[in-house]
């Protein structure tokens, strides 16, 4: 029996995306092929509300990340590390070799806008990484407002996993003027793991161009010559791509600014619940509106309560991540879930702790 999916990727898939994936193989230089390429191209930059390219990735999101790191650092690059994800970039940038640093706060603590500043007065660096929600405690860092302090650095460029926040929350890369924003398609997008998106700007394509080359099937410059002509340099996975396409559809037929206020409200609800009988991760004014780090106040038996509900109610929620697993636990409120599953979801919750 299927266990419906509230956890913070991979996320629940509607079955008429699921079908998707069967739609019959093309041949990836084939002109169908290009068409399909460039009718997703549209959407995501109305998504991403971006005129830069979003290049596809035939991997998870790791591989966008691997592709930031290992193309767009010429000096040095400042890892903002508060959770699982923000560490992992770290590893990722130190693992392949490129100079960088890091500067960690407690996994409960927002990166604030004067640390980042801070930070980048010292001169040394080109580029930072940042995770914008971090789905490890549920703890959205302020995007904008860091943003705005990079922009203060013209040679810095901003590097930004949004892996568990695109197509749940507002994101105005150009604006905001985001040179790398990347995420994975098996979280808000909602669909099934192995797809990566990131939209990369012209100078970060520029400077690409004269960064060593650190890797091969995460090149930028050759992957952008490609999407020129609307293809990937290597085969793609194109079964995703027909149901990226078919979910971005449904996507801005929602509308993204219904779409958004349907995330906020769903966070709404789960924090206000969360609040009620437990408590919340992260420091107070930086909670995710896509998914909740609930606190284990009451001491119970967290993978006991995560069998009962996958067991008897047919409902998947995931423990915490790492160092605070049965400590916290997590439910997401993202994707395509609706208000009344997440509703229904905490009742089952309440009736399996007796609440
Ligand atoms: C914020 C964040 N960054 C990166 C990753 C790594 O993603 P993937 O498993 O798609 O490579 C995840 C996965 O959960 C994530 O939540």
């Amino acid at each position: 029996m299927h266990k419906r999916l509230f956890t913070p990727g991979p996320t629940q898939v509607r079955a008429e995306i699921l079908k998707e994936l069967a739609t019959p193989q093309i041949h990836h230089r084939a002109p169908e092929f290009s068409d399909l390429y460039a009718d997703i191209q549209t959407k995501l930059q109305t998504v991403l509300s971006t005129k830069n390219p979003v290049l596809l990735f035939t991997s998870s999101s790791t591989g966008a990340m691997e592709s930031a790191v290992t193309n767009l650092v010429a000096k040095r690059c400042l890892n903002l590390v508060n959770g699982a994800f923000s560490k992992r970039w770290h590893e990722i940038t130190t693992g392949n070799g490129v100079p960088c640093d890091v500067f960690e706060l407690p996994w409960n603590v927002a990166v604030k806008p004067e640390m980042v500043d801070e930070q980048l007065s010292s001169g040394k660096y080109d580029a930072v990484t940042l995770v914008y929600n971090e789905t490890s405690t549920g703890l959205m860092n302020p995007l904008e407002e860091i943003a705005k302090v990079v922009a203060r650095y013209p040679d810095v460029f901003l590097l930004v996993d949004a892996v568990s926040g695109m197509a749940g929350v507002p994101i105005e890369t150009d604006t905001w003027g985001i040179d790398f924003v990347l995420a994975g398609v098996q979280k808000a997008f909602a669909l099934p793991a192995g797809l990566a998106v990131a939209a990369v700007s012209e100078r970060a394509l520029e400077r690409s161009k004269t960064v060593p080359s650190r890797s091969y099937y995460f090149n930028l410059p050759l992957m952008h010559k490609s999407h020129l002509k609307n293809q990937t340099p290597s085969t793609p996975s194109i079964p995703h791509m027909y149901a990226l396409n078919a979910q971005l559809k449904d996507m801005l037929s929602e509308g993204m600014e219904r779409r958004f206020a349907r995330h906020a409200k769903m966070a709404a609800i789960v924090q206000t619940w969360a609040k009620k009988h437990f408590d919340i991760f992260p420091e107070e004014g930086y909670w995710s509106q896509t998914l909740t780090t609930v606190v284990n106040t009451r001491e119970i038996d967290v993978p006991g309560m995560i069998k009962t509900l996958a067991d008897e109610y047919n409902l998947r929620i995931a423990n915490g991540y790492g160092d605070i697993k049965n400590k916290t636990f997590r439910i997401a409120h993202m994707g395509d879930t609706q208000i009344d599953e997440i509703e229904g979801l905490l009742k089952a919750i309440e009736s399996v702790l007796g609440l």
